[in-house]
């Protein structure tokens, strides 16, 4: 006899599967723990008894499949967030971009934006940005649209100083915004060598030859399938040597392409294509 459990599973699949025919999205290789502790939060909040109900809606309503990304995805972020990374970042990797005549990033999975504007600081700082280009992708495209605002609620901006200091920051954070209202406004000047795109790492391949790829915490909700298809798209963006970034509770270990990237800054996550 199937369990309720064993149910939800089922529409589970089926739910994913229908999400994937309809709006060409792919949950099919997320993390199953956390796909199913966040659709019966999902469940809750949209009122529905069971998967099935919600599927319906989802289908049924554009909109409401737009409201479901936020259960799908998982927008936490910060700026300078895991400060070792940024500060291993410049004293590791800068002094070798700096042997660049030009310079592509991509971070991938880059939320709103709280990254992309770190990392534009940071190369700012070190005299790189004017010949850098940075590609900050996601799938969740309300995300993107806030990350290319730069606007961030004046509450967070003290945990950014800190961890900004913490990253080896040269100035003081309040240089690179303007307080407006209840706000943050992040220097458009630092944007200018910002390009915002949807993308996904569950369909979508290469876009660019890049030097460094920076996923942090993004992977850490895929299953092992989708990591080594992420991976396998990071090793072909990246130039020989290039760099790849992954979040503190991300590795390479497993991987079937842990052999095609050496250690830079282990505890940092920082690795070379090989
Ligand atoms: C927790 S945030 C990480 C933000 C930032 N990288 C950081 O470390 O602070 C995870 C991001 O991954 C994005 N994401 C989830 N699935 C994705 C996919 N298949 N392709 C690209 N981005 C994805 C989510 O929309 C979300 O913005």
């Amino acid at each position: 006899m199937l369990l309720d459990d064993d149910i939800f599973d089922i529409e589970l699949k089926l739910l994913l599967e229908g999400i994937l025919l309809r709006y060409q999205h792919d949950f099919r290789d997320y993390s199953v723990a956390s796909l199913r502790r966040r659709m019966r939060q999902a469940m809750e909040r949209f009122g529905c008894a069971s998967l099935s109900q919600l599927q319906d809606r989802i289908l049924h309503e554009p909109a409401m499949f737009a409201q479901m990304l936020q259960f799908f995805t998982v927008q936490v972020s910060e700026m300078f967030r895991d400060p070792a990374y940024f500060r291993a970042l410049r004293e590791k990797v800068v002094p070798i971009l700096h042997t660049y005549p030009s310079i592509k990033i991509w971070v991938a999975g880059c939320s709103s934006g709280e990254e992309v504007w770190s990392l534009a600081i940071l190369l700012e700082e070190e005299g790189l940005l004017e010949r850098s280009m940075i590609y900050a992708t996601d799938i969740n495209v309300e995300a993107l649209t806030a990350a290319e605002a730069g606007i961030y609620p004046i509450e967070r901006i003290a945990q950014f100083s800190e961890n900004y200091q913490l990253a080896g920051g040269k100035r003081s954070l309040s240089d690179y915004y303007t307080a407006a209202y209840k706000g943050a406004i992040f220097d458009r000047r630092l944007r200018r060598q910002f390009v915002f795109a949807d993308h996904s790492l569950a369909t979508d391949s290469v876009f660019s030859e890049v030097h460094m790829v920076s996923c942090r915490n993004v992977m850490i909700y895929f299953n092992k399938d989708l990591q080594d298809r992420s991976l396998g798209l990071f090793h072909e963006a990246l130039v020989n040597r290039g760099f790849l970034g992954l979040g503190m509770k991300e590795s390479l270990h497993f991987s079937r392409h842990a052999a095609s990237f050496n250690e830079l800054s282990p505890a940092e996550r920082i690795f070379q294509r090989a």
